[in-house]
Protein backbone atom coordinates (compact mmCIF):
# COMPACT_ATOMS: atom_id res chain seq x y z
CA UNK A 1 0.00 0.00 0.00
CA UNK A 2 1.48 3.77 -0.86
CA UNK A 3 1.85 5.98 1.63
CA UNK A 4 -1.00 8.31 0.67
CA UNK A 5 -3.57 5.31 0.33
CA UNK A 6 -2.43 4.75 4.07
CA UNK A 7 -3.00 7.77 4.95
CA UNK A 8 -6.71 7.96 3.35
CA UNK A 9 -7.67 4.30 4.75
CA UNK A 10 -6.49 5.90 8.42
CA UNK A 11 -8.95 8.87 7.72
CA UNK A 12 -11.84 6.72 6.08
CA UNK A 13 -11.93 4.76 8.82
CA UNK A 14 -11.77 7.50 11.79
CA UNK A 15 -14.88 8.73 9.71
CA UNK A 16 -16.64 5.06 9.54
CA UNK A 17 -15.98 4.70 13.17
CA UNK A 18 -17.60 8.06 14.37
CA UNK A 19 -14.60 9.56 15.47
CA UNK A 20 -14.47 12.01 13.02
CA UNK A 21 -18.31 12.83 12.55
CA UNK A 22 -19.93 15.24 10.26
CA UNK A 23 -18.66 19.11 9.96
CA UNK A 24 -15.74 17.74 11.64
CA UNK A 25 -12.37 19.78 10.81
CA UNK A 26 -9.90 17.36 9.49
CA UNK A 27 -6.70 17.18 10.57
CA UNK A 28 -4.99 19.84 9.45
CA UNK A 29 -1.82 18.83 5.73
CA UNK A 30 0.82 20.29 7.89
CA UNK A 31 -0.35 18.15 11.04
CA UNK A 32 -0.76 14.70 8.83
CA UNK A 33 2.61 15.83 6.99
CA UNK A 34 4.31 15.65 10.53
CA UNK A 35 2.69 12.50 11.60
CA UNK A 36 3.15 10.52 9.23
CA UNK A 37 6.80 12.57 7.60
CA UNK A 38 5.77 12.36 4.38
CA UNK A 39 5.19 15.68 1.94
CA UNK A 40 2.40 17.83 1.27
CA UNK A 41 2.06 16.14 -1.88
CA UNK A 42 1.14 12.94 -0.41
CA UNK A 43 -1.33 14.02 2.12
CA UNK A 44 -3.20 16.23 -0.21
CA UNK A 45 -3.27 13.41 -2.72
CA UNK A 46 -5.21 11.44 0.23
CA UNK A 47 -7.50 14.04 0.86
CA UNK A 48 -8.22 14.40 -2.59
CA UNK A 49 -9.10 10.83 -2.87
CA UNK A 50 -11.29 10.71 0.36
CA UNK A 51 -12.71 13.94 -1.42
CA UNK A 52 -13.60 11.67 -4.17
CA UNK A 53 -15.01 9.06 -2.47
CA UNK A 54 -17.43 11.81 -1.18
CA UNK A 55 -16.16 11.42 3.26
CA UNK A 56 -14.70 14.85 3.07
CA UNK A 57 -14.28 18.86 1.49
CA UNK A 58 -12.43 21.27 1.03
CA UNK A 59 -13.71 24.51 1.89
CA UNK A 60 -11.68 27.92 0.72
CA UNK A 61 -9.43 28.85 3.55
CA UNK A 62 -10.67 26.89 6.26
CA UNK A 63 -9.25 23.32 5.38
CA UNK A 64 -10.85 20.49 4.96
CA UNK A 65 -14.06 19.00 6.72
CA UNK A 66 -16.05 16.02 7.22
CA UNK A 67 -18.84 15.62 4.63
CA UNK A 68 -22.18 16.13 6.73
CA UNK A 69 -24.57 14.77 3.75
CA UNK A 70 -25.36 11.41 4.20
CA UNK A 71 -25.37 10.98 0.24
CA UNK A 72 -23.24 9.10 -1.48
CA UNK A 73 -21.30 10.41 -4.69
CA UNK A 74 -21.81 9.21 -7.67
CA UNK A 75 -18.52 7.62 -9.29
CA UNK A 76 -16.13 9.42 -11.31
CA UNK A 77 -16.06 8.95 -15.06
CA UNK A 78 -13.24 6.52 -16.71
CA UNK A 79 -10.72 8.13 -18.94
CA UNK A 80 -11.78 9.29 -21.86
CA UNK A 81 -10.26 6.79 -24.53
CA UNK A 82 -9.60 8.34 -28.57
CA UNK A 83 -10.91 5.82 -30.91
CA UNK A 84 -9.31 7.81 -34.25
CA UNK A 85 -5.91 9.28 -34.82
CA UNK A 86 -6.42 12.65 -36.14
CA UNK A 87 -8.99 14.73 -38.43
CA UNK A 88 -10.56 17.66 -39.61
CA UNK A 89 -12.79 19.35 -37.24
CA UNK A 90 -17.08 19.58 -37.55
CA UNK A 91 -18.43 20.98 -35.00
CA UNK A 92 -19.62 24.83 -35.43
CA UNK A 93 -23.01 24.02 -36.99
CA UNK A 94 -23.86 22.74 -33.89
CA UNK A 95 -22.01 25.20 -31.25
CA UNK A 96 -23.48 27.79 -33.09
CA UNK A 97 -26.85 26.84 -32.44
CA UNK A 98 -26.02 26.15 -28.19
CA UNK A 99 -24.68 29.18 -28.26
CA UNK A 100 -27.55 30.86 -29.36
CA UNK A 101 -29.63 29.18 -26.98
CA UNK A 102 -27.23 30.44 -24.18
CA UNK A 103 -28.77 33.90 -24.84
CA UNK A 104 -32.42 33.43 -24.29
CA UNK A 105 -32.83 33.86 -20.14
CA UNK A 106 -34.19 30.88 -19.02
CA UNK A 107 -35.13 30.31 -15.17
CA UNK A 108 -31.59 28.37 -14.37
CA UNK A 109 -28.71 28.71 -16.61
CA UNK A 110 -26.46 25.46 -15.85
CA UNK A 111 -25.77 25.65 -19.45
CA UNK A 112 -24.07 29.35 -19.38
CA UNK A 113 -19.98 29.89 -19.60
CA UNK A 114 -20.50 32.70 -17.35
CA UNK A 115 -20.57 33.44 -13.70
CA UNK A 116 -23.30 34.91 -12.36
CA UNK A 117 -22.77 38.82 -13.05
CA UNK A 118 -23.78 39.65 -9.46
CA UNK A 119 -20.56 37.93 -8.40
CA UNK A 120 -18.24 40.87 -9.70
CA UNK A 121 -17.58 43.76 -8.04
CA UNK A 122 -19.46 46.82 -8.14
CA UNK A 123 -16.22 49.06 -8.22
CA UNK A 124 -14.78 47.91 -11.57
CA UNK A 125 -18.09 50.18 -13.01
CA UNK A 126 -16.42 53.44 -11.11
CA UNK A 127 -12.99 52.04 -12.67
CA UNK A 128 -14.92 51.95 -16.22
CA UNK A 129 -16.59 55.52 -15.74
CA UNK A 130 -12.71 56.87 -14.56
CA UNK A 131 -11.10 55.64 -17.09
CA UNK A 132 -13.59 56.66 -19.84
CA UNK A 133 -13.51 59.89 -18.14
CA UNK A 134 -9.50 60.66 -17.43
CA UNK A 135 -8.23 58.72 -21.17
CA UNK A 136 -6.80 61.34 -22.92
CA UNK A 137 -6.68 60.93 -26.70
CA UNK A 138 -3.08 60.89 -26.96
CA UNK A 139 -2.39 58.81 -24.57
CA UNK A 140 -3.79 55.34 -26.53
CA UNK A 141 -0.81 55.52 -28.21
CA UNK A 142 0.62 53.80 -25.01
CA UNK A 143 -2.08 50.84 -25.18
CA UNK A 144 -0.72 49.74 -28.80
CA UNK A 145 0.53 45.98 -28.44
CA UNK A 146 1.79 44.76 -26.52
CA UNK A 147 -0.85 46.79 -24.42
CA UNK A 148 -0.54 48.78 -21.28
CA UNK A 149 2.87 48.81 -19.51
CA UNK A 150 1.45 49.57 -16.40
CA UNK A 151 -1.69 46.15 -16.94
CA UNK A 152 1.52 43.96 -17.55
CA UNK A 153 3.61 45.16 -14.89
CA UNK A 154 0.44 44.07 -12.47
CA UNK A 155 -0.40 40.68 -14.54
CA UNK A 156 3.45 39.83 -13.97
CA UNK A 157 3.23 40.64 -10.00
CA UNK A 158 0.37 38.44 -9.89
CA UNK A 159 2.48 35.58 -11.31
CA UNK A 160 4.87 35.83 -8.47
CA UNK A 161 2.77 34.84 -6.06
CA UNK A 162 2.30 31.09 -7.74
CA UNK A 163 6.37 31.43 -7.80
CA UNK A 164 7.81 32.09 -11.12
CA UNK A 165 8.89 35.07 -13.09
CA UNK A 166 7.44 36.37 -16.24
CA UNK A 167 8.25 39.74 -16.49
CA UNK A 168 6.04 42.73 -18.51
CA UNK A 169 7.67 42.35 -21.40
CA UNK A 170 6.87 38.55 -21.89
CA UNK A 171 3.41 39.69 -22.13
CA UNK A 172 1.26 40.68 -24.77
CA UNK A 173 -2.35 42.19 -23.89
CA UNK A 174 -5.30 40.59 -25.89
CA UNK A 175 -8.86 40.84 -26.25
CA UNK A 176 -9.80 37.67 -24.17
CA UNK A 177 -7.61 34.56 -23.76
CA UNK A 178 -9.91 33.60 -26.82
CA UNK A 179 -7.66 36.29 -28.77
CA UNK A 180 -4.76 34.58 -27.06
CA UNK A 181 -5.37 31.39 -28.04
CA UNK A 182 -5.86 32.08 -31.66
CA UNK A 183 -2.65 33.93 -31.86
CA UNK A 184 -0.67 32.20 -29.99
CA UNK A 185 -2.06 29.14 -32.99
CA UNK A 186 -1.28 31.22 -36.07
CA UNK A 187 2.10 32.21 -34.69
CA UNK A 188 2.73 28.07 -34.36
CA UNK A 189 0.70 26.64 -37.25
CA UNK A 190 -0.05 26.26 -40.60
CA UNK A 191 -3.26 25.43 -42.31
CA UNK A 192 -3.38 21.69 -42.53
CA UNK A 193 -0.77 21.16 -39.18
CA UNK A 194 -2.17 18.77 -36.54
CA UNK A 195 -2.64 19.82 -33.05
CA UNK A 196 -3.22 17.80 -29.95
CA UNK A 197 -6.14 18.75 -27.87
CA UNK A 198 -7.67 16.95 -24.69
CA UNK A 199 -11.02 15.28 -24.97
CA UNK A 200 -13.72 16.27 -24.27
CA UNK A 201 -12.49 20.23 -24.53
CA UNK A 202 -13.60 23.49 -24.65
CA UNK A 203 -15.80 23.70 -27.96
CA UNK A 204 -14.25 27.56 -28.98
CA UNK A 205 -11.11 25.64 -29.37
CA UNK A 206 -12.63 23.47 -31.79
CA UNK A 207 -14.25 26.15 -33.47
CA UNK A 208 -11.00 28.16 -33.97
CA UNK A 209 -8.79 24.85 -35.30
CA UNK A 210 -11.81 24.16 -37.73
CA UNK A 211 -11.84 27.54 -38.72
CA UNK A 212 -8.16 28.00 -39.01
CA UNK A 213 -8.06 24.55 -40.97
CA UNK A 214 -6.46 22.63 -38.90
CA UNK A 215 -6.59 19.28 -37.83
CA UNK A 216 -7.64 18.01 -34.54
CA UNK A 217 -5.50 15.07 -32.53
CA UNK A 218 -8.08 14.08 -29.79
CA UNK A 219 -5.42 12.57 -27.03
CA UNK A 220 -7.06 10.40 -24.40
CA UNK A 221 -7.97 12.14 -20.91
CA UNK A 222 -8.49 11.75 -17.26
CA UNK A 223 -11.80 13.26 -16.03
CA UNK A 224 -9.06 13.75 -12.97
CA UNK A 225 -5.44 14.29 -13.93
CA UNK A 226 -6.15 15.79 -17.45
CA UNK A 227 -4.47 14.72 -20.80
CA UNK A 228 -2.67 11.20 -20.88
CA UNK A 229 0.85 12.09 -20.83
CA UNK A 230 2.25 9.04 -22.23
CA UNK A 231 -0.62 9.03 -25.22
CA UNK A 232 0.90 12.43 -26.10
CA UNK A 233 4.31 11.86 -25.50
CA UNK A 234 3.43 9.31 -28.85
CA UNK A 235 1.89 11.87 -30.72
CA UNK A 236 4.86 14.16 -30.24
CA UNK A 237 7.61 11.58 -30.39
CA UNK A 238 5.62 10.91 -34.70
CA UNK A 239 6.02 14.57 -35.70
CA UNK A 240 2.88 14.49 -36.61
CA UNK A 241 1.81 16.80 -34.31
CA UNK A 242 2.94 20.49 -34.42
CA UNK A 243 1.00 22.03 -31.25
CA UNK A 244 -0.89 21.47 -28.27
CA UNK A 245 -3.74 23.32 -26.66
CA UNK A 246 -4.67 22.25 -22.93
CA UNK A 247 -6.13 24.05 -19.87
CA UNK A 248 -4.51 22.39 -17.70
CA UNK A 249 -6.02 24.08 -14.65
CA UNK A 250 -9.86 23.39 -14.14
CA UNK A 251 -10.24 22.07 -17.15
CA UNK A 252 -13.21 23.23 -19.67
CA UNK A 253 -15.87 20.88 -18.98
CA UNK A 254 -14.20 18.52 -16.65
CA UNK A 255 -13.00 21.18 -14.23
CA UNK A 256 -10.11 18.57 -13.36
CA UNK A 257 -6.76 19.94 -12.59
CA UNK A 258 -3.09 18.41 -13.78
CA UNK A 259 -1.37 17.30 -10.74
CA UNK A 260 2.08 19.69 -10.45
CA UNK A 261 4.01 16.57 -11.51
CA UNK A 262 2.40 16.02 -14.55
CA UNK A 263 2.49 19.59 -15.37
CA UNK A 264 6.25 19.46 -15.18
CA UNK A 265 6.38 16.50 -17.50
CA UNK A 266 4.33 18.72 -20.18
CA UNK A 267 6.69 21.15 -20.12
CA UNK A 268 9.27 18.92 -20.75
CA UNK A 269 8.17 16.83 -23.23
CA UNK A 270 7.57 20.45 -25.14
CA UNK A 271 11.15 21.28 -24.66
CA UNK A 272 12.17 17.26 -25.47
CA UNK A 273 10.01 17.44 -28.93
CA UNK A 274 10.44 21.22 -29.44
CA UNK A 275 7.09 20.99 -29.80
CA UNK A 276 4.84 24.21 -28.89
CA UNK A 277 2.15 24.06 -25.90
CA UNK A 278 -0.30 26.64 -25.66
CA UNK A 279 -1.86 26.42 -21.61
CA UNK A 280 -5.28 28.09 -21.65
CA UNK A 281 -4.73 29.14 -17.86
CA UNK A 282 -8.50 31.08 -18.53
CA UNK A 283 -9.38 29.41 -14.97
CA UNK A 284 -6.63 29.41 -13.19
CA UNK A 285 -7.50 32.00 -10.06
CA UNK A 286 -10.89 30.12 -9.45
CA UNK A 287 -9.17 27.69 -7.40
CA UNK A 288 -10.70 26.27 -4.22
CA UNK A 289 -7.95 25.21 -2.17
CA UNK A 290 -5.50 27.00 0.10
CA UNK A 291 -2.76 27.93 -3.26
CA UNK A 292 -3.51 28.77 -6.46
CA UNK A 293 -1.90 25.80 -8.53
CA UNK A 294 1.40 25.86 -10.60
CA UNK A 295 1.05 26.54 -14.36
CA UNK A 296 2.73 24.69 -16.94
CA UNK A 297 4.33 27.85 -17.93
CA UNK A 298 5.83 27.87 -14.17
CA UNK A 299 8.24 25.00 -15.08
CA UNK A 300 9.14 26.42 -19.20
CA UNK A 301 12.91 26.22 -19.03
CA UNK A 302 13.26 27.07 -22.82
CA UNK A 303 10.10 29.19 -23.77
CA UNK A 304 8.11 26.32 -25.32
CA UNK A 305 5.14 26.51 -23.31
CA UNK A 306 2.62 29.95 -24.86
CA UNK A 307 0.66 30.44 -21.64
CA UNK A 308 -2.99 32.26 -21.98
CA UNK A 309 -4.66 33.88 -19.55
CA UNK A 310 -7.90 36.50 -18.86
CA UNK A 311 -9.66 38.62 -16.30
CA UNK A 312 -12.99 37.36 -18.02
CA UNK A 313 -13.89 34.63 -15.68
CA UNK A 314 -12.60 36.15 -12.64
CA UNK A 315 -13.17 39.81 -12.30
CA UNK A 316 -14.28 41.66 -15.57
CA UNK A 317 -15.98 39.30 -18.48
CA UNK A 318 -17.64 42.13 -20.38
CA UNK A 319 -13.87 44.37 -20.52
CA UNK A 320 -12.54 41.31 -23.14
CA UNK A 321 -9.31 41.78 -21.60
CA UNK A 322 -6.51 38.54 -21.62
CA UNK A 323 -3.38 38.35 -22.43
CA UNK A 324 -0.38 35.59 -24.02
CA UNK A 325 3.27 35.12 -22.42
CA UNK A 326 4.15 33.24 -25.14
CA UNK A 327 7.73 32.83 -24.54
CA UNK A 328 10.27 32.09 -27.53
CA UNK A 329 6.78 33.40 -29.97
CA UNK A 330 6.49 36.56 -28.17
CA UNK A 331 7.56 38.66 -31.07
CA UNK A 332 5.21 36.65 -33.47
CA UNK A 333 2.35 36.70 -31.38
CA UNK A 334 2.98 40.46 -31.16
CA UNK A 335 2.79 41.10 -34.77
CA UNK A 336 0.20 38.60 -34.85
CA UNK A 337 -2.21 40.65 -32.73
CA UNK A 338 -1.49 44.14 -34.65
CA UNK A 339 -2.46 42.72 -38.09
CA UNK A 340 -5.49 40.97 -35.73
CA UNK A 341 -7.50 43.65 -34.37
CA UNK A 342 -4.35 46.25 -33.99
CA UNK A 343 -5.18 46.70 -30.24
CA UNK A 344 -7.83 45.95 -27.06
CA UNK A 345 -9.47 48.75 -26.74
CA UNK A 346 -7.60 51.01 -24.39
CA UNK A 347 -10.70 52.22 -21.86
CA UNK A 348 -10.81 48.62 -21.09
CA UNK A 349 -6.97 47.99 -20.34
CA UNK A 350 -7.12 51.08 -18.14
CA UNK A 351 -10.43 50.19 -16.02
CA UNK A 352 -8.65 47.21 -15.03
CA UNK A 353 -5.16 49.00 -14.32
CA UNK A 354 -7.20 51.89 -12.30
CA UNK A 355 -8.89 48.70 -10.61
CA UNK A 356 -6.50 46.49 -9.88
CA UNK A 357 -4.34 49.33 -8.74
CA UNK A 358 -6.85 50.44 -5.99
CA UNK A 359 -7.07 47.21 -4.50
CA UNK A 360 -9.79 44.73 -3.06
CA UNK A 361 -8.89 42.35 -6.01
CA UNK A 362 -7.68 39.75 -3.55
CA UNK A 363 -11.20 40.24 -1.46
CA UNK A 364 -13.18 39.81 -4.52
CA UNK A 365 -11.17 37.22 -5.71
CA UNK A 366 -11.84 35.20 -2.39
CA UNK A 367 -15.20 35.80 -2.05
CA UNK A 368 -15.76 34.59 -5.64
CA UNK A 369 -13.70 31.41 -4.70
CA UNK A 370 -16.33 30.77 -1.44
CA UNK A 371 -19.39 31.11 -3.97
CA UNK A 372 -18.13 28.68 -6.54
CA UNK A 373 -16.53 26.53 -4.05
CA UNK A 374 -20.45 26.48 -1.96
CA UNK A 375 -22.26 25.77 -5.68
CA UNK A 376 -20.09 23.06 -6.66
CA UNK A 377 -20.83 21.53 -3.13
CA UNK A 378 -24.47 21.85 -3.37
CA UNK A 379 -24.34 21.01 -7.38
CA UNK A 380 -22.08 17.40 -6.04
CA UNK A 381 -24.76 16.19 -3.43
CA UNK A 382 -28.04 17.05 -5.71
CA UNK A 383 -26.55 15.66 -8.69
CA UNK A 384 -25.62 12.96 -6.58
CA UNK A 385 -28.76 12.55 -4.43
CA UNK A 386 -31.11 13.23 -7.37
CA UNK A 387 -29.65 11.52 -10.82
CA UNK A 388 -29.96 7.75 -11.66
CA UNK A 389 -27.42 5.67 -9.66
CA UNK A 390 -25.29 4.49 -12.48
CA UNK A 391 -24.74 8.03 -13.65
CA UNK A 392 -20.86 9.23 -13.28
CA UNK A 393 -19.54 12.79 -12.35
CA UNK A 394 -16.49 14.82 -12.33
CA UNK A 395 -14.75 16.35 -9.09
CA UNK A 396 -13.75 20.09 -9.50
CA UNK A 397 -11.52 22.07 -7.41
CA UNK A 398 -12.01 25.15 -8.78
CA UNK A 399 -13.38 26.84 -12.02
CA UNK A 400 -17.50 26.38 -12.03
CA UNK A 401 -18.23 23.92 -14.50
CA UNK A 402 -18.56 19.58 -14.20
CA UNK A 403 -19.58 17.09 -16.22
CA UNK A 404 -22.03 14.30 -15.65
CA UNK A 405 -21.90 11.18 -17.73
CA UNK A 406 -25.96 9.89 -18.16
CA UNK A 407 -26.82 6.34 -19.00
CA UNK A 408 -26.30 5.50 -21.89
CA UNK A 409 -29.94 5.37 -23.54
CA UNK A 410 -30.19 8.78 -22.53
CA UNK A 411 -29.03 11.25 -25.89
CA UNK A 412 -27.91 14.63 -24.54
CA UNK A 413 -28.95 17.24 -27.14
CA UNK A 414 -32.59 16.27 -26.87
CA UNK A 415 -32.30 16.00 -23.21
CA UNK A 416 -31.33 19.66 -23.62
CA UNK A 417 -34.15 21.20 -26.06
CA UNK A 418 -36.25 19.20 -23.49
CA UNK A 419 -34.88 21.00 -20.77
CA UNK A 420 -34.35 24.19 -22.16
CA UNK A 421 -38.52 24.06 -22.49
CA UNK A 422 -38.81 23.04 -19.04
CA UNK A 423 -36.64 26.82 -17.92
CA UNK A 424 -32.67 24.73 -17.48
CA UNK A 425 -30.00 25.42 -20.01
CA UNK A 426 -27.41 22.67 -20.24
CA UNK A 427 -24.75 22.37 -22.23
CA UNK A 428 -24.75 18.91 -24.58
CA UNK A 429 -21.79 16.68 -24.45
CA UNK A 430 -20.97 16.88 -28.41
CA UNK A 431 -20.31 20.11 -28.44
CA UNK A 432 -16.99 19.36 -26.66
CA UNK A 433 -15.44 17.16 -29.36
CA UNK A 434 -14.14 17.14 -33.04
CA UNK A 435 -16.07 13.84 -33.43
CA UNK A 436 -19.31 15.26 -31.82
CA UNK A 437 -18.91 12.43 -29.30
CA UNK A 438 -20.49 12.28 -25.52
CA UNK A 439 -24.13 11.92 -27.35
CA UNK A 440 -25.25 10.85 -23.11
CA UNK A 441 -22.79 13.45 -21.45
CA UNK A 442 -23.54 17.09 -20.91
CA UNK A 443 -21.56 19.79 -18.82
CA UNK A 444 -23.15 21.83 -15.94
CA UNK A 445 -22.35 25.22 -14.80
CA UNK A 446 -22.66 25.61 -11.02
CA UNK A 447 -21.67 29.27 -10.88
CA UNK A 448 -24.41 31.30 -12.58
CA UNK A 449 -27.36 29.99 -10.31
CA UNK A 450 -28.74 30.42 -7.05
CA UNK A 451 -28.44 28.06 -4.30
CA UNK A 452 -32.34 26.80 -4.36
CA UNK A 453 -32.01 27.32 -8.63
CA UNK A 454 -29.50 24.57 -8.38
CA UNK A 455 -31.62 22.52 -5.87
CA UNK A 456 -34.55 22.94 -8.31
CA UNK A 457 -32.74 22.77 -11.83
CA UNK A 458 -31.45 19.44 -10.75
CA UNK A 459 -34.59 18.20 -9.83
CA UNK A 460 -35.96 19.14 -13.29
CA UNK A 461 -33.25 17.79 -15.31
CA UNK A 462 -33.10 14.59 -12.75
CA UNK A 463 -37.11 14.12 -13.85
CA UNK A 464 -35.94 14.13 -17.48
CA UNK A 465 -33.02 12.14 -17.06
CA UNK A 466 -35.09 9.37 -15.48
CA UNK A 467 -37.87 9.35 -17.62
CA UNK A 468 -35.70 9.00 -20.47
CA UNK A 469 -33.53 6.52 -19.34
CA UNK A 470 -36.40 4.53 -17.83
CA UNK A 471 -37.63 4.76 -21.75
CA UNK A 472 -34.75 2.20 -22.51
CA UNK A 473 -34.68 4.06 -25.62
CA UNK A 474 -32.59 6.81 -26.46
CA UNK A 475 -35.23 10.67 -25.22
C1 LIG B 1 -11.30 27.09 -21.35
C2 LIG B 1 -11.60 28.49 -21.80
N1 LIG B 1 -10.63 29.19 -22.38
C3 LIG B 1 -10.85 30.45 -22.83
C4 LIG B 1 -12.07 31.04 -22.70
C5 LIG B 1 -12.29 32.41 -23.23
O1 LIG B 1 -11.84 33.35 -22.33
P1 LIG B 1 -12.02 34.90 -22.63
O2 LIG B 1 -13.40 35.26 -22.25
O3 LIG B 1 -10.98 35.55 -21.77
O4 LIG B 1 -11.76 35.12 -24.08
C6 LIG B 1 -13.12 30.34 -22.11
C7 LIG B 1 -14.46 30.94 -21.99
O5 LIG B 1 -15.47 30.28 -21.87
C8 LIG B 1 -12.88 29.04 -21.64
O6 LIG B 1 -13.84 28.30 -21.08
Amino acid sequence: MTRYQTIANELASMIAKGLLRAEDRVPSVRSTMRKHRVNPGTVLRAYRDLEAQGLIESRPRSGYFVRSSGVKRLAEPKQFKVTRRSGAVLVSELIFEVFEAMKQRVLVQFGSAFVNPELFPVELNRAGASAARGLKPAATLEYLPPGSAELRRLIALRYLDSGHIVGPDDIVITTGALEAIFLCLRAVTRSGDTVAIETPTFYATLQMLEWMGLRAAEIATDPRTGIDLDALKLAFASGAVKACVVIPTFQNPLGSCMPEEHKRALARLAERYRVPVIEDAAYAELYFGATRPRSVKSFDRAGWVLHCGSLSKCLAPGYRIGWAAPGRFTRAVWESKIMSSLTTAPVCQEALVRYMKRGGFEQHLRRLRQALSEGCREMLNAVSSEFPADCRMTRPDGGYMLWVELPKTVDALTLYRLAQTAGVSIAPGPIFSAQRKYPNCIRLNFGHASIPQIRQGVSTLAQLVKSAAGAGKPC
